[in-house]
């Protein structure tokens, strides 16, 4: 019948990703070999133990029924541990913990627990295309981008920004340039937000993976849970992007209005998939990586290297990110005609254009391939280019 969209989805700009997709599929149909840097996506299977731990509680009935939509008492007691154990912070499992279906979907509902139509929220640019569309956008809030500069690192200048947003959407290790942050960055950031009452919502699914000597911080950590929100997930660190688990740690009250919206809109994730996580985070026996996780980022740590030292021989100028699976490239021209040109060769890409104005200039590469694959595609590269 062909029934209009809501303004609220009207207003939304083309979903680029989608276009590429399709445009690969279009070369995969004709036959071309395809190797795929485009997408954050883990190539790597989700640890054995997980996968066994999966089994098991899949055969208990009690798993087969509707979930708590607090969350189960003993997932959150686990998370709990976990920032205990990882970053060395108290928080209350009762209060200050959300379970999540994935943190992509939290991310966009703390937006519709805390803003109303027509307030603003300050996104960077470039950025991982959620903050501004699924959360502010479909809010009928007004996303405000304050850019990202490769100069200044990727870190914002908290001094330089508006100072009437409800909230500020913050990410380091960060999608899609691999800059980091430390400790002194986030309490600059959160001193910010306490003087100009902005709700702070912290996006660290990349906490786990890190290169070299690097380690995350924690925003809760720095800011004593005050005013803040940190989304974490096991997409990346466990390699399981399909599965949807995340959580959110915070401030009660923002916990509180997170879970008040996802009550009303979903019944929490699958008990078994929480009896995992649970297991999963109990891996972490102090700060330090469990093996499980250690030997994922020993991969993407060699796959890295490959890709760099193959870049730097074709002419780009570039540092090993210390944080995520991502190469930030800074290329010639518009970034879609360089995804382009690399397309005809087989190779994907995501053009930087496609994280925001912020991100012209530059494509993001993701290391989801084995260094052979990244190694021909290097060998594709220096053909096209
Ligand atoms: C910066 C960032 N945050 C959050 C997510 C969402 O992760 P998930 O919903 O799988 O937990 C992603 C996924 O790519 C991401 O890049």
């Amino acid at each position: 019948m062909g029934f209009d969209y809501a303004n609220r989805l009207k207003m939304l700009p083309p979903y680029l990703f989608a276009e590429i997709e399709e445009k690969v599929e279009k070369k995969r149909k004709e036959g071309m070999d395809i190797i795929d840097l485009g997408i954050g996506d883990p190539d790597l299977p989700t640890p054995q133990p997980i996968l066994d731990c999966i089994k098991k509680e899949l055969q208990d009935p009690d798993n087969h029924r509707y979930p708590s939509s607090a969350g189960e008492a003993d997932t959150r007691r686990a998370i709990a541990q976990w920032y205990k154990r990882r970053f060395n912070v108290n928080v209350d499992p009762n209060g200050e913990v959300a379970i999540l279906i994935g943190s992509k979907e939290g991310l966009a509902n703390i937006c519709r627990a805390f803003v109303n139509p027509g307030e603003k929220v300050l996104v960077p640019d470039p950025a991982y295309p959620v903050y501004a569309q699924g959360a502010a956008l479909l809010t009928d809030a007004v996303p405000l981008r304050f850019p990202l500069l490769a100069e200044k690192g990727f870190l914002p200048e908290m001094d330089s920004m508006p100072t009437d947003a409800r909230m500020i959407y913050l990410n380091y290790p960060n999608n899609p340039t691999g800059a980091v942050c430390d400790e002194d960055f986030l309490l600059q950031a959160h001193r910010w937000c306490n003087e100009t009452n902005t709700i702070f919502c912290y996006d660290n699914a990349y906490s786990e993976m890190t290169f070299d000597d690097y380690v995350a911080p924690s925003a809760i950590k720095v800011g004593h849970n005050d005013g803040i929100i940190e989304f974490c997930s096991l997409s990346k660190t466990f390699n399981m992007t399909g599965y949807r688990m995340g959580y959110a740690v915070g401030d009660a009250n923002l916990i509180a209005g997170l879970k008040k919206v996802k009550s009303q809109i979903d019944s929490g994730a699958p008990k078994f998939l929480q009896k995992a996580m649970s297991m999963a985070l109990g891996e972490y026996k102090g700060a330090e990586r469990p093996q499980m996780v250690q030997d994922n980022i020993n991969v993407y740590q060699e796959r890295r290297d490959v890709l760099v030292r193959g870049l730097r021989k074709l002419g780009f100028k570039v540092d090993p990110p210390k944080a995520t699976f991502y190469l930030w490239l800074k290329v010639d021209g518009p970034s879609l005609k360089f995804a382009e040109d690399l397309l005809g060769a087989g190779i994907v890409v995501t053009p930087g254009i496609g994280f925001g104005k912020g991100g012209e200039g530059y494509v993001r590469m993701a290391t989801t391939q084995t260094s052979e694959r990244i190694e021909e595609a290097l060998e594709r590269m220096a053909k096209v280019l």
